[in-house]
């Protein structure tokens, strides 16, 4: 008889998932009590020495978690029998400085707690801390984070946003990774600080269409501006215009503002201003940086948790650039 009733519930009991190691604020506590110190230090003087370095490790933590989560991935390097994600098309304009703060704290949280700290959790908390510096929202970064064994080129694809898709596209893809339109809206504010190329809008501003030599969405001195800018950018590919001309270092909400008078400079943002989905949040974050930030700090924490790796499911690498099964002993 008993048998008969414990067949069942053994059957159950690898139905129910193992308890899952959880991600805390203060889990490095006991292990490496300067682990925020010492990040803070080296994002400090970094940022001061090099100050592009915010947004571009802004856009490197945002482009490593959307791609399979927050592991650090985006930190290893191609080898000769491995194209890594780093060298995925999209991911060809983030900056060295970027990668050379996480490499810098990282170096550092070695000496100090050797084998301790994960590349991932020192990523997501140099981003919040540079994030801080330049003005935008605090927000607690949960940590206990395992960097990825692995690094593809390839799964890269279709998980990263371009400005030439269509909105309803973009819409898609965060949504499918379980972020809302507001969410989507307040996170594209990050384009409140950094750079774009001119090939990312060089479509906007020569030969629109047949009728218009610029996207007439655009403000005509706007325009014009960036005609002059990137006049020479088939030549020099390395020419960039600010993402927010009015206050291009400050995490701020002119972003939003700037959207509202034709000052967008990838067609993906400045179609946010118009679209019904999403006019209505740009609206409420050009009136209200508060608003802003609030929504903003809330997304990144969602983000600096997505899909992340726990327990046995990956390493504390010893070194970020690659696995440790790659690296000597
Ligand atoms: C709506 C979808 C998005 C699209 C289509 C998009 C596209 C782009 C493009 C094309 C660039 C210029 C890259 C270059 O030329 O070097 C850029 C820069 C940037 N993006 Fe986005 N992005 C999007 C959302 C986001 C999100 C959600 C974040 C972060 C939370 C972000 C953060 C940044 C930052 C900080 C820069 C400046 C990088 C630098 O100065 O080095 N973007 N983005
Ligand atoms: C968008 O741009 C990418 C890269 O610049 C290009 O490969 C792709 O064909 C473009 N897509 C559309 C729909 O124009
Ligand atoms: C725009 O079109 C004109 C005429 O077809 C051409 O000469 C010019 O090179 C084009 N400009 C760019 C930037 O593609
Ligand atoms: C671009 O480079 C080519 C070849 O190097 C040169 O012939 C051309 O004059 C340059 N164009 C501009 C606008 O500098
Ligand atoms: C702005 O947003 C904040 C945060 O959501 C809110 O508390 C405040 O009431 C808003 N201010 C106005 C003027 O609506």
């Amino acid at each position: 008889m008993a048998s008969r009733l414990l067949l069942p519930l053994l059957l159950l009991i690898p139905l129910l998932p193992p308890a899952e190691p959880k991600l805390s604020v203060d889990y490095y506590k006991k292990t490496c009590p300067n682990f925020a110190k010492i990040v803070q230090d080296v994002v400090v003087e970094k940022q001061l020495a090099v100050p592009t370095t915010a947004a571009g490790a802004l856009r490197l933590f945002f482009h490593d978690c959307i791609v399979g989560g927050c592991d650090a991935s985006l930190l290893i390097s191609s080898n000769p029998f491995n194209r890594a994600e780093r060298d995925n098309e999209v991911n060809q304009a983030l900056p060295g400085d970027a990668f050379d703060v996480v490499i810098r704290a990282k170096t550092k949280l070695e000496l100090e707690c050797p084998g301790i700290v994960s590349c991932a959790d020192v990523l997501a908390e140099a981003t919040r801390d540079l994030v801080s510096m330049v003005g935008g929202p605090y927000f607690p970064v949960r940590l206990g984070r395992k960097d990825s064994v692995e690094s593809r080129a390839t799964d890269v694809e279709g998980h990263i946003a371009l400005p030439n898709m269509s909105l309803t596209h973009i819409i898609e893809q965060f949504s499918s990774k379980g972020f809302s339109v507001q969410e989507m809206v307040a996170l594209t504010g990050a384009h409140t600080i950094g750079f774009s190329h001119c090939s990312e809008f060089a479509n906007r501003i020569y030969n629109f269409s047949s009728t218009a030599d610029y996207d007439p969405t655009m403000n005509p001195d706007y325009a014009q501006g960036l005609k002059k800018l990137c006049a020479n950018y088939k030549n020099d590919s390395t020419i960039a215009a600010f993402n927010d001309p009015m206050t291009p270092g400050k995490f701020d909400n002119m972003y939003y503002l700037n959207l509202q008078k034709g000052v967008g400079l990838l067609a993906s943002d400045q179609i946010m201003a118009s679209d019904p989905r999403t006019k209505p949040f740009v609206d409420l974050y050009a009136a209200n940086q508060s608003a802003f930030f609030e929504a903003f700090a809330h997304a990144m924490e969602k983000v600096s948790v997505h899909n992340v790796k726990t327990g046995k499911k990956g390493e504390v690498r010893r070194r970020c650039d690659a696995p440790n099964t790659l690296q000597g002993s």
